[in-house]
């Protein structure tokens, strides 16, 4: 069953301006966790805004179990979309406590059951005893984690998460991850949220939407995202990829690394853009080799390297951390691709 649903959603903050979501439309599936992926400015945060109703849309409807709560002549306050939101500045209430601020949506219960909820939560979140507290004396790590407690704590059956984790180290970070997983998913609940962090994403969801320019320009399962992606776009927003010129021929799409099979409904003669991620490329060191390493970049588990091929194009390849080529070693660079991603030829400046 779809619990919320959006169709052709837009809004503009300035009606001169350019739209900050334009014509977005997407589905999310009781139960399910869904990321929303993509650069700086591109609509994340209105877009969690116009679902939980602090913003109206210009056009399009929100619809949230079958009910329109925004559209044309209708727009349901926030506190009755059943909708829990952690806003990426936290926006905690300065003035009231920790304790305060995570039952705060929680006046419906009687103050014995409301204080053990509280306390149940921010032992969840990994600050048991901090209930006493004013934001001003936290962190803002633990500030961000009190507000995830405090939008879980009414337990909604639709949360929206902008960034939740941003400001946690990586050990915390995937700590909450996993806690927050569980609790959404032993409660069924139904979740947005928005990250920087494309491991983050496939990690945690069910399905990823990536967003560019106020729209989606594509939601599909991690898996097809990072290997069939939709656009150039979405390639490389999702992890490293470099784009080689190829030829479509009987025998396969030939680039200059490689000749890959299986080239589907791609019409012979056709000149297209190949995919190549830095995994994809193994090379050998060789005094004779086309290629030259011109980066090492280290990455604490993996070492990234650039190699320049004989046109002046570069790829990159992974390579476990531990491995140290010089730069400037010649290498036989070669790719093995399992399935070929191919794009339109655009015209474009060679390297
Ligand atoms: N209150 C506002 N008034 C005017 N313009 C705004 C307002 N809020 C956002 N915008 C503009 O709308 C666009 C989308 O902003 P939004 O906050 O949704 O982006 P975002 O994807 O969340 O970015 P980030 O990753 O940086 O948080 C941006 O161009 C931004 O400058
Ligand atoms: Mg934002």
């Amino acid at each position: 069953m779809e619990l919320l649903k959006l169709s052709l959603v837009s809004k503009r903050y300035a009606a001169d301006g350019p739209p900050a979501v334009d014509g977005l439309s997407l589905a999310v599936e009781q139960g399910e966790i869904l990321a929303l992926l993509g650069p700086s400015g591109c609509g994340k945060t209105t877009t969690l805004r116009l679902i939980a109703g602090f913003e109206a849309p210009d056009a399009g409807t929100v619809t949230i179990r079958g009910q329109v709560v925004a559209g044309p002549g209708r727009a349901v306050p926030p506190e009755e979309r059943g909708v829990g939101i952690v806003f990426q500045d936290y926006a905690l209430f300065p003035h009231l406590t920790v304790g305060d601020n995570v039952g705060f949506g929680l006046h419906r219960l009687d103050r014995g059951p409301r204080r053990e909820r509280v306390a149940q939560i921010l032992e969840l979140v990994g600050l048991p005893g901090f209930g006493g507290r004013y934001p001003h004396e936290l962190s803002g790590g633990q500030q961000q984690r009190v507000a995830v407690a405090r939008a879980l704590a009414p337990a909604p059956a639709l949360i929206l998460l902008d960034e939740p984790f941003s400001n946690l180290d990586a050990d915390l970070r995937s700590l909450m991850r996993e806690e927050v997983e569980k609790i959404l998913r032993n409660t069924g609940t139904t979740a947005i949220f928005v990250t920087h962090d494309q491991e983050e994403a496939f990690t945690l969801a069910d399905r990823v939407g990536v967003l560019h320019a106020g729209s989606i320009e594509q939601l599909a399962r991690p898996e097809d995202i990072y290997h069939h992606p939709a656009s150039q776009f979405v390639a490389e927003f999702v992890g490293a990829a470099d784009f080689l010129p190829g030829l479509v021929t009987s025998a396969g799409v030939v680039t200059e690394v490689g000749v890959f099979g299986n080239v589907g409904d791609l019409s012979l003669g056709a000149r297209v853009e190949v995919m190549i991620r830095p995994d994809d490329i193994t090379f050998v060191p060789h005094r004779d080799g086309a290629g030259i390493i011109i980066h090492r970049h280290f990455r604490g588990p993996e070492s990234l390297y650039c190699i320049r091929l004989p046109s002046g194009h570069r790829v990159h390849s992974s390579q476990p951390s531990s491995s140290m080529f010089p730069i400037g070693t010649r290498v036989r660079a070669e790719a093995h691709v399992l399935h070929v991603v191919t794009f339109p030829a655009a015209p474009r400046a060679g390297g």
